[in-house]
């Protein structure tokens, strides 16, 4: 069997929230590009942009709520949390590995278990993009999509430059995030695992 010695890492929530969430993001870049570039990006119209940006902006949220109804519901969220007694020691580990180990043929630091799936660095940066980068992201959406309605919640804030300028800078990180995320996920037992892992749900073991 296939699956006899594989890992199941990602139940069908989590791999249903994720690449819908990619596509969104996908979708969220360039419509994003084509509205903050208008004058020298000729995609498609500003107000199609607009539009598509706005539709696929409430999808990405929506989709936010079954990762959260998933990962509260089962309790199974406490894998984002890092151990506070051995996640320093675990985090230079795991940079030693990709920094110098990996090119030696060493053995990856982390091994996986669908209880502790994510190594030191991916728990940290996941915990922020989930906690931090992506519920700020939505928020700022959401507030410039309906600046009258939100008005009491953006004055509070700092102003509509404020909130701005988040959703802006966000969107940049967002897009760095994504080539290293991409990157760093072909550093699996074969370049393709850690993706096949994410659509079937089964993760081969280094
Ligand atoms: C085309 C874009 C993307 C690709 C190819 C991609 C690929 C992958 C792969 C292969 C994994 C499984 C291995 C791992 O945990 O590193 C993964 C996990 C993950 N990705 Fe992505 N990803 C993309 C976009 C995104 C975006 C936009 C976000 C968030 C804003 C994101 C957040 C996550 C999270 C939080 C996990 C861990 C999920 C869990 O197991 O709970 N990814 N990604």
């Amino acid at each position: 069997m296939e699956h006899k010695e594989m890992l199941y890492v990602h139940p069908a929530p989590v791999r249903v929230w994720h690449w819908i969430n990619a596509a969104g993001f996908i979708a969220l870049i360039i419509t994003g590009i084509q509205i903050r570039f208008a004058e020298t990006v000729n995609m498609f119209s500003f107000e199609n942009a607009v539009n598509i940006h706005n539709y696929v902006g409430f999808i990405v949220i929506g989709n936010f709520g079954l990762w959260l109804l998933f990962y509260f519901g089962t309790g199974k969220i406490r894998i984002y949390f890092p151990n506070p007694r051995t996640f320093l020691s675990n985090v230079i580990k795991q940079m030693q590995y990709y920094g110098y180990g990996i090119f030696k043929g060493d053995p990856n630091p982390h091994h996986m278990t669908p209880e502790n799936k994510f190594n030191a660095l991916q728990q940290k940066a996941y915990l922020g993009l989930m906690f931090l980068f992506l519920p700020t992201q939505m928020t700022t959406g959401l507030f410039l999509w309906d600046i009258k309605g939100f008005e009491s919640y953006i004055t509070m804030l700092g102003g509509i430059k404020v909130i701005d300028s988040i959703h802006v800078l966000l969107f940049f990180f967002f897009c760095a995030f994504m080539i290293v995320h991409a990157y760093l996920a072909t550093l699996g037992a074969t370049p393709l695992a850690h993706y096949k892992a994410m659509f079937t749900g089964y993760e081969e073991p280094h």
